[in-house]
């Protein structure tokens, strides 16, 4: 007879090795597994979880394609009381935090102030680590601190904005101006001439982003070609993550608006095992020590968004959590089970686990609302679905309506990730599979991987 355990939350390696023990007396563990968020990031990162061994996914709140993989919570992410009660209610074991507002807000030292929720682990960093995204000035301090490379920078705030004007007079255009906060994703201006430069930095520190530019980073421009490099570490152990390429315009050949992100290819070519072997020794090591030496105990993700010049990486920018929509490409090609990475993770045993990636190609190619990242209508109905071949789509903005139909729900609605052994063949499975997918007004790119694919 088959017998299904759900072991004590503070007891995982007891529970695996009862298995062990009693052999086919016990043929699975149920681990209870939190995804925070609700986008196509958080889709991907449910359904690899969903495939670990006894892994029962629940997602706050969850999109209609989570629904697939997992059971939706009607939670938000901010509401830290609310997902404390539903993790004791349901048992939870392993909590994963996808977007960064809730680490920046400190999701991370609540769970561990509270002795009720000692034994569940959660996947992030605690509020100080997450200063690494939430405050560029912060960022920027902690590298040259800890001599990673990156832009030169100048930080500015209202009582010194002749000195910033300075700064901006002393390097070359474009110029390059950050608000210090999170902006969602909107902080960033690049500008060519010299006396806009100077304008909008006033605007920046009179709150054109809020009280997040009341610091303004002014930086070098770097010149070369932004990957993502993706790092799970325990503090102590890391493991790089496959890296991918993102393509934020909203236009074919880098033109237009900037988006959340229109599409990734993974592996990336120019990501040579010398360029990955310099990113670990001059960016992760010396990320990792810093991190150790300002004692900030991080367990999580670290997302690096490099520039590569000529073979060189730089940092342009650290993020807490998983790349979107780098996640859909980066979790296919993740062999084995997540959650025992995750879970290793959390309990400084990354060192212990076997992981390995998979050599094929994966491309993702984003579907957006008519009109994003401006304004877009939502509630549009979505054909074609169910004819996919050959792709996981992960639903990124969908939910049902009334007649538990899917519907659009968002700028970015959903990503579609195939696999081939080259990018070529990667790309032709995911468009054709993109161009079954309807709904009213829906855009794409038609270039994803076009750029990387002459260097294949
Ligand atoms: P961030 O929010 O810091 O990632 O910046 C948004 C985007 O602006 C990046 O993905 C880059 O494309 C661009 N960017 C930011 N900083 C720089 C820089 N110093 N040089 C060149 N491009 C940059
Ligand atoms: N795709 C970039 C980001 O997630 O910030």
């Amino acid at each position: 007879m088959e017998k299904i355990v759900m072991y004590p939350a503070d007891n995982e390696k007891d529970a695996v090795n009862w298995k062990d023990i009693m052999g086919q007396h016990i043929t699975a563990v149920r681990r209870n597994i939190l995804v925070l968020g609700s986008g196509g990031r958080e889709h991907a990162l449910a359904w690899k979880l969903a495939q670990s061994e006894g892994a029962h996914v629940f997602i706050a709140p969850g999109n209609a394609g989570t629904a697939q993989v997992g059971v939706n919570v009607d939670i938000k992410p901010s509401d830290f009381e609310a997902v404390k009660d539903f993790c004791l209610k349901e048992h939870i074991n392993l909590v994963v935090v996808g977007p960064e507002q809730p680490l920046v807000d400190g999701i991370v030292d609540f769970f561990k102030a509270d002795d009720a929720l000692k034994t569940v682990k959660i996947i992030g960093p605690d509020k100080r680590g997450a200063q690494l995204e939430g405050s560029k000035a912060f960022a920027k301090d902690f590298m040259q601190k800890y001599g990673i490379p990156t832009a030169k920078c100048f930080k500015v705030n209202k009582d010194n904005l002749a000195e910033g004007c300075r700064f901006l007079e002393s390097v070359k255009a474009p110029y390059v101006l950050k608000a210090d906060g999170l902006a969602a994703g909107k902080g960033v201006l690049i500008l060519n001439d010299l006396q806009e430069a100077k304008e909008e930095l006033a605007k920046m520190l009179d709150g054109k982003f809020g009280a997040a530019s009341a610091t303004v980073v002014i930086e070098e421009f770097l010149k070369g070609i932004e990957v993502s490099v993706f790092v799970l570490t325990d503090g102590e152990h890391y493991v790089l993550l496959p890296e991918a390429k993102d393509y934020k315009r909203i236009g074919d050949g880098d033109q237009g608006l900037n988006t959340g992100g229109m599409g990734a290819v993974s592996p990336v070519p120019f990501c040579t095992p010398e360029f990955l072997d310099r990113v670990e020794e001059r960016i992760v090591k010396p990320t990792l020590q810093g991190l150790k030496a300002e004692h900030i105990d991080y367990k999580g993700f670290i997302f690096l968004g490099l520039m590569n010049d000529g073979g060189q990486p730089y940092v342009i920018e650290y993020n807490v959590r998983m790349g979107d929509p780098e996640t859909e490409a980066v979790m296919t090609r993740i062999e084995g089970d997540f959650a025992d990475l995750l879970n290793a993770c959390a309990e400084g045993r990354l060192n212990e686990v076997h992981y390995a990636k998979s050599e094929k190609t994966a491309v993702t190619v984003m579907m957006v609302s008519g009109g994003y990242p401006e304004a877009y209508k939502k509630g549009m109905k979505m054909s074609g679905l169910d004819a996919l071949k050959d792709v996981v789509a992960f639903h990124a903005g969908t939910t049902f309506d009334a007649d538990k139909e899917v519907v659009t729900s968002g700028g970015r609605v959903i990503a579609v990730t195939a696999h081939g052994d080259s990018i070529a063949a990667a790309r032709a499975i995911a468009y054709r599979e993109v161009e079954k997918i309807q709904f009213d007004g829906a855009n794409y790119r038609h270039d994803i991987g076009l750029d990387l694919m002459r260097m294949q």
